[in-house]
């Protein structure tokens, strides 16, 4: 029997509330399956551990991560730690310390979900967000000069390295390529004349050596109003990290909701452990009420799942969704319905259940 040892850091807010449900899930999978197995290890990093400790993890946490097969995450940040230090000394530390330089957001109106526009169809909204991970505007590159004087300066610099650069570039290429799928880069070049001149160059270049992907180009903002205008234009699609962040929101909003969007933040070269999470965050105004959504965790069990070879676990995941969406009893409140964030989780649990057994008795 194969063992998957994965890191659990639940987190802050509804973090832990989302993550139980997501384990719930990933451990009856491996039940029904009884060919691998799940072995969680949890640690109690985030802000409440900063205010017993003064740090959001332990000194060495890196190093008592990075054997895992995987983390599993659930979000970061509360009221009382402000944001730049529990999100830099957790969530963002481990995206870079681990080099996951791609974070992968699917954006895909499943059967059921609600989009906030009108009358679109679900197949147009079945976009693929490749955003890069470690550097650009999330560089952490500045300097704060004459603080509270009149001369106060701040400086906030965007890295892109053609290191970084080309390799999420031609890592969405090779995903195009795969699929069959246009690829679309978004970059801001007539603004940002070196960063996003640079970016645009790069795609260029590296569009040369996938001449069968038909590739698009658009600026960021006007991308923002595509992504709501006509959606279906959309397939894959390479951006920075800060567009990636703002645009993937966007997309959660036209795709169901913030409750079900996931995201997977990957270090493609397998050297370090890849980590899964929901896009939103810890969301301190519905916290320990059993309000949270815990689909978008669910979902990023998908993505993990996917990860390890289980492409069927990890489609079986999307369709029991849809089914629980279909049903629309068992919705938590974000999505119209009553139902706590553990009933949806065990219902999930008992649709992948049936699914999974009706699959393998034929
Ligand atoms: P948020 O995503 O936490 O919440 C935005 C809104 O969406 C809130 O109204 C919230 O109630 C709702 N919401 C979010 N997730 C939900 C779910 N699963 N079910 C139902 N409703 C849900 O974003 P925010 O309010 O901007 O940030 C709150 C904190 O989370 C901040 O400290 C921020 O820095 C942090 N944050 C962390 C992550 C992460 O850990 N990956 C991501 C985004 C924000
Ligand atoms: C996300 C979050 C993070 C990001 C924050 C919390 C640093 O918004 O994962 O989308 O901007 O990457
Ligand atoms: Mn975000």
């Amino acid at each position: 029997m194969k063992t998957y040892r994965i890191a659990v850091i639940p987190g802050d807010g509804i973090g832990p509330e989302v993550i139980n449900e997501g384990v719930k899930v990933l451990n009856k999978i491996a039940e029904l399956d009884s060919s691998f197995e799940f072995d969680f290890t949890y640690f109690p990093w985030g802000c409440e551990f900063y205010t017993k400790h003064g740090k959001m993890m332990d000194d060495d946490g890196i190093d008592q991560l990075k054997d895992f097969a995987a983390i599993y995450l659930g979000a970061v940040g509360f009221p009382g730690v402000p944001d730049h230090i529990s999100l830099w000394d957790l969530l963002l530390v481990i995206r870079k310390s681990f080099d996951q330089y791609v974070n992968l957001r699917p954006v895909q109106l499943l059967h059921g979900a609600h989009s906030a526009l009108a009358n679109v169809k679900n197949d147009e909204i079945d976009m693929l967000f490749i955003r890069e991970n470690t550097e650009g505007e999330y560089a952490g590159a500045g300097d704060w000069l004459f603080k509270g004087q009149d001369n106060e300066v701040v400086l906030q610099n965007a890295v892109f390295s053609r290191k970084g650069t080309e390799r999420i570039i031609r890592y969405a290429f090779e995903v195009a390529k795969r699929e069959g799928k246009t690829l679309t880069s978004i970059s801001k070049a007539n603004a940002l004349n070196y960063s996003m001149v640079f970016w645009d160059e790069v795609f260029e270049e590296v569009s040369l050596d996938y001449p069968e992907v038909k590739t698009a180009s658009y600026l960021v903002d006007a991308a923002a109003m595509l992504m709501i205008t006509d959606p279906k234009r959309f397939e894959i699609i390479v951006t920075s990290n800060l567009f990636g962040d703002i645009l993937t929101d966007v997309g959660a909003a036209i795709a169901g909701g913030i409750g079900l969007a996931a995201g997977a933040n990957i270090n493609p070269e397998r050297r370090y452990p890849s980590m899964f999470e929901p896009v939103h965050g810890s969301a301190p105004d519905i916290a320990g009420k059993g309000l949270s959504n815990p689909l978008a965790t669910i979902w990023s069990a998908s993505q993990m799942l996917d990860f390890f070879g289980y492409k069927e676990y990890g489609k079986a995941i999307a369709s029991g969704i849809e089914e629980l969406l279909s049903t629309k009893e068992f919705l938590t409140p974000d999505m119209g319905g009553t139902a706590t964030t553990s009933e949806v989780g065990e219902k999930m649990v008992e649709i992948l259940t049936s699914q999974i057994k009706r699959k393998v008795l034929g």
